[in-house]
């Protein structure tokens, strides 16, 4: 994808009316600090017009990024992120749950997972509740420059474990830092989910 422009265009808060948007729209999943946001800049070659935080949490609001006016760029906020509290984690939850049960435009749910370690039990029932909301999740493996490449296969075998995959789920090693894995994210979403 040729990047021309980009609008965050809509942001959407536990109490906001979510946008009914006429483009597709792809939406990024994972839990607080897996690096949701630096992958939206690596797609959009930009350094940091998605707001990204070493402390997790960052992103409280569905963000939907226009890209050339094409297509949305979703940016979902993080679960499991131990400091919030119960009612904002169920809040955000709903908002969620609201966005992917509801919008007609979504066509494609990337979960994130960090490549270092084995999947939560949040990222399995997200994973699962993804699939039961009629999406086959494609999942991305961030961080990949925190590995040696020597230990990449055997870690990718972990979260397809892990999440027990659906058998033919995609799994793209992704590193924010290097870009590595950033043309095959584009590659698939032109081709696939795009048109
Ligand atoms: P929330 O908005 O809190 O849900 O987090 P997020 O998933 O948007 O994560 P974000 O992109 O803000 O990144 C969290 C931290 O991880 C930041 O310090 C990033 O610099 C770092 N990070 C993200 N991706 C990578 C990566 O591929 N490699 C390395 N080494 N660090 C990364
Ligand atoms: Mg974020």
């Amino acid at each position: 994808m040729v990047i021309k422009n980009i609008n965050l265009e809509t942001v959407c808060g536990i109490t906001s009316k979510l946008p009914e948007n006429e483009l597709p729209e792809i939406a990024f999943a994972g839990k607080s600090n897996v690096g949701k946001s630096s992958l939206i800049n690596a797609l959009m070659n930009r350094k940091s017009y998605a707001r990204i935080s070493a402390t997790p949490g960052k992103t409280q609001t569905i963000n939907f990024y226009n890209i050339n006016e094409e297509m949305y760029l979703v940016d979902l906020p993080g679960y499991g992120y131990a400091k919030v509290s119960e009612k904002d984690k169920i809040e955000w939850g709903k908002l969620i749950e609201r966005y992917l049960h509801g919008s007609k435009q979504l066509r494609a749910v990337f979960l994130l997972i960090d490549i270092r370690h084995d999947p939560s039990a949040n990222d399995k029932m997200m994973y699962d509740w993804i699939v039961e909301q009629g999406f086959e999740p494609i999942i991305i493996a961030t961080k990949l420059d925190k590995l040696k490449r020597s230990q990449v296969q055997k870690h990718v075998k972990m979260v397809k474990t892990g999440l027990n995959l659906v058998p033919g789920t995609k799994i793209i090693p992704f590193s924010s830092v290097t870009k590595q894995g950033r043309d095959e994210i584009w590659e698939l979403v032109e081709t696939e989910y795009l048109g």
